[in-house]
């Protein structure tokens, strides 16, 4: 079980957005002035992707047919427009190009960069070449369609996305296929100033309605240079992917919409990626009145008062949300509550007869997420009472669990993650669900002679239950 959803923002990311939090050092946003380098607004900018990108390729002229390999050839779907573009850049023997595709999701495009190997395998996810599962993915962008949200100034905080409705646990919010993703490796193995172009060639080649939006993105202070704009606009908004193939390199993501989500320790929406359609959804976890600013937490929430500041300072900011500046005994009573989660769950991950987990406990660790209003994390709570209450053979209090698991799941995590799938499973058949009784001892012996059993019994000897 894990208690944070796969995708995170990003470190470079996380410690801007802080920045832009703490009261002093107030978001600035740039929005209209930084513009496309196409825009005649913004003179110089397509001299300096002209002029002063170096191509390192040994490819001809921009635009190719990716050499796709012959395992992932059949995936890939011709009606998308895949093409990789100059610049690339050769950092040793790994060559990084920009991939992009104007096409992918009706329209709305991607960009890439990365090595060819990386891109093809990302080519080969269905997502690619099946344009139908990102069909309508994006559609609350659609000008014509009635937003659930507004972006608007936020007092301190620049712009942010407050709700235009009132929203329920569950609402729908955003979603959005990836703009631009970055190689983690790019970042490892090229000069950053090299990766700078790189980066803005690909939102470059995004569409112009695509584009514009990336690039109003705030960047937290006025770069002057474009490519350090570039820089620091990736930075501050990108997100973090986990590999897809066998490359050790995560890899970095921008959504330009959903940068917009301001960050909050104890947000009332949170957002999953789904990795088979490269889509990033934002529901509300909690009711959200009309006007309310929407919030994401960009830090795993489920930490200490002392962990979340040293964490904020390693990046040299300090966290200013709420509860980081609430008053020393009310953070002293949550981090109190903080530290009997991490606790319990230890106890609730141990499946062997040492376990000390009991039902009851189940029940605090429900509790507790509600006392510290850890709702983005309550369906893992419900998902551990669940199977505690189907380890000592109680089904319906477990069923009635493991439907909150799945309630509050299904928002926070998606209907593919592993624990609300496990939690549905139970719902079909708790007593064929691997965690039927299996908090109780004399079961948990079974199939190993019973030698672990107190007073010798044997399988089917269950008199002594109750
Ligand atoms: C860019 O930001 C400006 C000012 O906030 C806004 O008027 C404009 O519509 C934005 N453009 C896009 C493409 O989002
Ligand atoms: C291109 O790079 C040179 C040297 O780094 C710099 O002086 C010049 O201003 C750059 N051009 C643009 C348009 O940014
Ligand atoms: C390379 O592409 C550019 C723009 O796409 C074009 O202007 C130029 O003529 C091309 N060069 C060659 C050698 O094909
Ligand atoms: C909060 O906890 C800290 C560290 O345990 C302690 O030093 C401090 O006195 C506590 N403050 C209050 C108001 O309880």
């Amino acid at each position: 079980m894990r208690s944070r959803n796969l995708l995170s923002v990003c470190l470079a990311g996380a410690c801007m957005a802080q920045e832009a939090l703490s009261v002093d050092n107030v978001q600035v946003s740039l929005g209209g002035i930084c513009q496309s380098p196409t825009h005649a607004s913004f003179p110089g900018m397509s001299v300096c992707l002209s002029e002063n990108i170096t191509l390192v390729s040994q490819y001809e002229n921009d635009t190719t047919r990716i050499p796709i390999p012959q395992d992932a050839k059949q995936a890939v779907s011709d009606t998308l427009d895949w093409t990789f573009k100059k610049p690339c850049y050769l950092a040793g023997t790994t060559e990084f190009c920009v991939f992009s595709s104007p096409t992918f999701a009706q329209g709305r495009g991607m960009s890439l960069v990365t090595t060819a190997k990386r891109a093809a395998a990302i080519l080969a996810l269905p997502s690619f070449h099946d344009p139908e599962l990102v069909r309508g993915a994006n559609q609350d962008l659609e000008p014509d369609r009635p937003h659930v949200y507004h972006v608007v100034e936020v007092p301190g905080k620049g712009l942010g996305v407050v709700a235009a409705k009132p929203l329920y646990r569950g609402d729908h919010i955003i979603s959005n296929t990836v703009s631009l993703i970055i190689d983690y490796g790019a970042h490892e193995q090229m000069p950053q100033v090299e990766l700078n172009k790189l980066m803005a060639a690909g939102i470059e080649y995004l569409p112009e309605r695509h584009r514009d939006r990336m690039l109003n993105l705030s960047t937290h202070n006025d770069a002057d240079a474009y490519l350090e704009k570039v820089q620091k606009l990736v930075a501050t908004n990108c997100f973090d992917l986990e590999p897809i193939d066998d490359s050790p390199h995560a890899m970095q993501a921008v959504f330009p919409e959903i940068s917009r989500l301001n960050h909050d320790c104890r947000p009332n929406a949170e957002y999953y990626f789904d990795y088979k359609t490269f889509t990033h959804h934002i529901h509300a976890i909690k009711p959200i009145a009309q006007g309310e600013e929407i919030t994401i937490s960009y830090i795993d929430p489920v930490e200490t008062h002392q962990a979340r500041v040293d964490r904020v300072k390693n990046w040299g900011f300090e966290c200013s949300c709420s509860l980081c500046s609430a008053e020393a005994h009310i953070r002293n009573a949550s981090d109190a509550r903080v530290r009997q989660i991490n606790e319990l769950r230890d106890e609730f991950e141990d499946y062997t007869t040492k376990s000390r987990a009991t039902p009851q406990m189940g029940d605090l660790m429900v509790s507790l997420h509600e006392q510290e209003r850890l709702i983005a994390s309550l369906y893992s709570a419900y998902t551990y009472a669940a199977i505690e209450w189907n380890g000592v053979g109680e089904p319906w209090v477990a069923t009635k669990y493991a439907n909150l698991a799945v309630e509050y799941g299904l928002p926070s995590v998606g209907p593919t993650d592993p624990d609300v799938k496990e939690m549905q499973k139970l719902l079909s058949d708790p007593w064929g669900h691997w965690s039927w009784m299996l908090r109780t001892k004399k079961r948990m012996s079974w199939g190993k002679d019973g030698k672990e059993v107190d007073g010798k019994k044997k399988e089917g000897e269950d008199d002594e239950e109750d």
